[in-house]
């Protein structure tokens, strides 16, 4: 009876030491590794969609900076007194007229062509392994019918859809990682500028806690980080809860954005932004999980007087997708759908397009690590990813000239994915040239970029 009862105590404290397993500390926090998943899936799309998608406007062609292009910052922009400012305000006015009140754009979000099913079918053409979706930005609006925006969501005012389930569904149903963006602040909740701590404990975490037990995503992405530091926040308290107690602990992937001292230091992976915040020559010099994101053209909400002159091309994207993939990092390439529920055409053209291209070459880009050896080979247009053993040449332009590429102990056969004939390769030492094969329009396994393996060449 003693020992069993002795057998019990023992399990009892075990098994609480294992529950608590991570401590609201950034040394503890930090101490989990970014899932395995996350580092394999490479390519995500994130979706900004919010009552910014009514106007849909920023001055794409000014010479602003690329912050003052993002048209889901609208309703601030209309508001600040700068020369952004400005151009949202004359735009504004002579659109809408000066009485017309951001507020007033919820009713008009109708989504009638909203079709869950369809969007995540373009994801998953895209090569994409997994979405962030705006379930709050900046401006509050809640894309779920949320109790703490109460009539400043997508259930009470405009589309009366829960936005973020549906999606969640979908995504989900198309064997996809589902993830939410989730803007810690807001730009003009009253309880926020009156009192932070009432609105972090009443608001913000409930929110929090909310979206992940109702819909249990894969990624939690937050932002709108920069007024406080993570103590204020409470962030490490929230992610103990995520990474112990919620129902995704085991393979929920964080980023960086916890509070204003928190991005490239703790978190889960690292966040870049136009290769602007944080950047470290392209990503490539940071030495853990990270992740690029932008859209295709300057803004990551729909901006409708974008034109193909703003909107990176189909090659353009298969290169940065290399270029961040062989440097360790993933992309998080942005869509603004519009206000009534659609993927622009030309953006879905642009993600069938960087699948198509994965369809062939994808061997070189899932599952992949970043290459140690490129230092000794930083040639043009030449990337590296490896994979086990093998080792992935990823050229951006064809070369004309045989490849050589210097740090290779072991290699063996080498082929270009997706060519039937032969590639020839010789070793001399420590280096290998490839010798590019003459491709006509039949043989030519894809556009925009193409992938040499080299067998045991990472070894
Ligand atoms: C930024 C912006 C925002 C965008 C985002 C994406 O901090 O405020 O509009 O959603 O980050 O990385």
């Amino acid at each position: 009876m003693k020992r069993f009862f002795l057998f019990g105590l023992i399990l009892f404290f075990y098994l609480q030491v294992n529950a608590q397993q991570y401590q609201p500390t950034w040394e503890s926090i930090d101490s989990r590794p970014v899932p395995q998943w996350f580092e394999d899936a490479k390519l995500g799309i994130f979706i900004h969609w919010g009552v910014y998608s009514v106007p849909a406007w920023a001055p794409a062609d000014a010479d602003i900076g690329i912050y003052a292009k993002y048209a889901e910052w609208y309703w601030w922009r209309i508001n600040e007194d700068s020369p952004a400012g400005k151009l949202f305000r004359d735009y504004h006015n002579k659109r809408y007229g000066e009485d017309f009140q951001y507020q007033d754009f919820a009713p008009m979000w109708k989504t009638p062509h909203f079709d869950p099913v369809r969007w995540a079918d373009v994801i998953k053409k895209a090569g994409a392994k997994y979405i962030v979706l705006t379930s709050k930005h900046h401006e509050g609006f809640t894309l779920w019918p949320s109790e703490q925006s109460w009539n400043w969501n997508s259930m009470d005012i405009g589309p009366h859809r829960d936005l973020c389930g549906e999606l969640t569904n979908a995504i989900k149903e198309a064997g996809l990682h589902m993830g939410f963006y989730y803007s810690l602040y807001e730009w003009y909740n009253p309880l926020y500028h009156e009192n932070l701590e009432k609105y972090v404990d009443e608001h913000m975490i409930p929110q929090m806690k909310d979206l992940v037990l109702r819909y249990q995503p894969d990624i939690f992405w937050t932002d709108g980080e920069w007024d406080y530091p993570s103590e204020k926040w409470k962030s490490t308290e929230f992610l103990a809860w995520l990474y112990n107690e919620s129902p995704v602990k085991d393979r929920v992937a964080v980023n960086d954005r916890w509070g204003k001292e928190t991005r490239g230091v703790h978190g889960g992976y690292f966040t870049t932004e136009y290769n602007l915040v944080h950047d470290r020559e392209g990503g490539s010099e940071i030495k853990h999980p990270w992740e690029e994101c932008r859209g295709i053209g300057t803004s990551f909400g729909y901006n409708q007087i974008e034109d193909l002159d703003n909107y990176m091309t189909s090659d353009a994207l298969v290169d940065l997708l290399i270029e961040k993939v062989a440097g360790g990092g993933n992309l998080l390439l942005d869509i603004g759908p519009t206000v009534d529920g659609l993927i622009p055409v030309i953006q879905q053209e642009r993600l069938f397009d960087i699948g198509k291209w994965l369809e062939v070459n994808g061997d070189a880009i899932y599952g992949t690590r970043k290459w140690e050896g490129s230092v000794n080979n930083n040639t043009e247009n030449v990337y590296f990813t490896k994979k086990g053993n093998h080792l992935y040449v990823l050229c951006t332009e064809f070369p004309k000239e045989p490849l050589v590429i210097k740090g290779i102990k072991t290699g063996g056969k080498v082929s270009l994915l997706g060519f039937e004939g032969k590639v020839k390769s010789k070793k001399s030492g420590n280096t290998f040239i490839i010798t590019p094969p003459v491709l006509t329009p039949q043989t030519n396994p894809s556009n925009y970029a193409w992938v040499f393996k080299i067998e045991n060449g990472a070894q």
